[in-house]
This record gives C-alpha cells, sequence and structure tokens, in this order.
C-alpha cells in the first residue's frame, strides 16, 4: 500500500488530481478502449474534481473518452434532489468537463427493482472491462462507499442500511435535520472495489485519523472496511497531517521516507 502523506486539504487535493489526469493521460483512452474511473461523493473529493475541472478547461487532461462508475446513490432521492449523488455529480464535476453523458453511471436509487438495478450495475462495470481507478473517500467509522462497519468484505453492489452515526454525520447535508437523510443506499460492494486495477482513497481531516489508523496499522477487519486496502496489489491512501494525527510516529516517518526517496 501507498501511503502519500501531504500538509493539508488543498495539497491532497492537487496530489489527488494530478495522479488521476496522469492516468489517465498515459491510458491514451480512446473510443473503442476508455479509461473506466470509479468516483466517490462526499465533501472530501471537491477539491480534487475542482482541480481536475481546471486541469480539463485548460486542455490538459481529456474526459472524452472515460467511462465513470459512481459508488453510491441513496434511495428514494430523484437525480434533481440537492442532495441526491446524482445532483452532486452533475453540479461539482460533470457539468464543467468534457465527459459524455452516454460514460456516466450512477446507481438509480429511484428504481423499483433494487435486486436487478444491482446485478445491471455490476454487468455494466464488467462489460467495460472492470474498472481502472476507483476513488473513495471514507466514513469516520472507516466506511468505503457506503459499505458500513460490518459489511462483508466480499460484498458486491447492493442495498444497505445505514448506520445511525453515518445518518447523523450526513445531517449536515440536510439542515442538520438527522429526519430527512435516508435510511438506505445503493453501493457498490466492498468486493466491486477491490476488483478495480486501482484504488485511491482520500482522507482528511481529525474526524478520520481513527479510521486511517485501524486501516493502515489495525488488523484486516470487517469492522474497519478500509482496512481490506491491505489487501490490495496498488492501494493508494492520500491523508492530510491530522488525518494521520493517531499513527504512530515511527509509521509516518517511514510511508514519508518511502515516497521522498530519490535514490
Ligand atoms: C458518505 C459517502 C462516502 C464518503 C463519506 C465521507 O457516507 N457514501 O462515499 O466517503 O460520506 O464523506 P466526507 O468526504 O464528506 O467526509
Amino acid at each position: 500500500m501507498r501511503v502519500i502523506i501531504k500538509k493539508d486539504y488543498d495539497e491532497c487535493s492537487k496530489w489527488a488530481a494530478d495522479f488521476v489526469a496522469y492516468k489517465i493521460k498515459r491510458f491514451h483512452p480512446t473510443a473503442e478502449k476508455s479509461f473506466v474511473l470509479g468516483l466517490p461523493t462526499g465533501s472530501t473529493p471537491l477539491g480534487m474534481y475542482h482541480n481536475l475541472i481546471k486541469q480539463n478547461q485548460a486542455g490538459k487532461v481529456s474526459f472524452e473518452n472515460v467511462v465513470t462508475f459512481n459508488m453510491d446513490e441513496y434511495i428514494g432521492l430523484p437525480p434533481e434532489h440537492p442532495q441526491s449523488y446524482h445532483y452532486f455529480m452533475k453540479e461539482n464535476f460533470f457539468k464543467h468537463i468534457n465527459i459524455q453523458q452516454k460514460n456516466i453511471h450512477i446507481p438509480n436509487g429511484m428504481t423499483r427493482d433494487f435486486e436487478k438495478e444491482c446485478q445491471d450495475y455490476e454487468t455494466a462495470i464488467k462489460k467495460c472491462g472492470g474498472v481502472n481507478l476507483f476513488i473513495g473517500g471514507i466514513g469516520t467509522d472507516g466506511h468505503i462507499a457506503f459499505n458500513e462497519p460490518g459489511s462483508s468484505l466480499t460484498s458486491r453492489t447492493r442495498i444497505k442500511t445505514l448506520r445511525l452515526d453515518t445518518i447523523k454525520s450526513n445531517a449536515r447535508f440536510f439542515d442538520n435535520d438527522m429526519t430527512r437523510v435516508p435510511k438506505t443506499a445503493l453501493t457498490v460492494g466492498i468486493g466491486t472495489i477491490m476488483d478495480a486495477e486501482e484504488v485511491m482513497i482520500i482522507a482528511t481531516g481529525k474526524n478520520k485519523a481513527e479510521a486511517i489508523k485501524h486501516g493502515i496499522e489495525g488488523s484486516v477487519s470487517h469492522m474497519w472496511p478500509i482496512s481490506i486496502l491491505q489487501m490490495h496489489q496498488h492501494g493508494i491512501i492520500v491523508c492530510d497531517e491530522e488525518a494521520v494525527s493517531l499513527l504512530q510516529p515511527e509509521t509516518v516517518n517511514y510511508f514519508k521516507e518511502i515516497e521522498n526517496r530519490t535514490l
């Protein structure tokens, strides 16, 4: 696992955006062979999206032949609802870049047949040849996408009931009214994320420090879903100084030294 430790949120966002742009450019995507990106919502990736929009508008990276699969969506919020992940993605990323509408995939939380929706989502990912780079954030309890603690580490796209803590934490987007936060969501599984060629998780701020400690220094456990990244051949966690503040100083020094080595 690579652990990239940057000073603050802005540096993490820039590093993550540069990494995504580099991966897309190096792939040389075409209409026949697109680059497949897994994408998150949440406040953490906003800075990365902002940087990528700037690079796209400056002609430095193109999303013309990039296909995207979002991680999750609330059940029961229509795409035009300001807190739906459809709306979030459109407003914060898609409408500003040269992505083709047909290449965007987000689970449909308004479907009548959830099982079919989830199976179709998995099939669509496979049809595109799998995800090249899955990007994610984490919850304070270490959840990835909406895979709450206790989720199967080999889970696939499905419905999840959200934990009370997640509902509380996400209430900030619903005028701090917990009763308005949907109680269920569709989410890609941990197995779905782990199938990607590469996985990059971004975690910033003190409230992510405990999850980062368990994810990097703890054992692999379904109680801290982020810890599964230890089992990925190409896993990267991008953290700021606050998010690594509960790690052993030796752990922090080790990862910093490896990344800074120029030999
Ligand atoms: C939600 C999303 C996750 C996200 C998490 C953290 O629960 N389903 O994908 O990682 O929020 O959000 P934030 O980045 O705002 O801390």
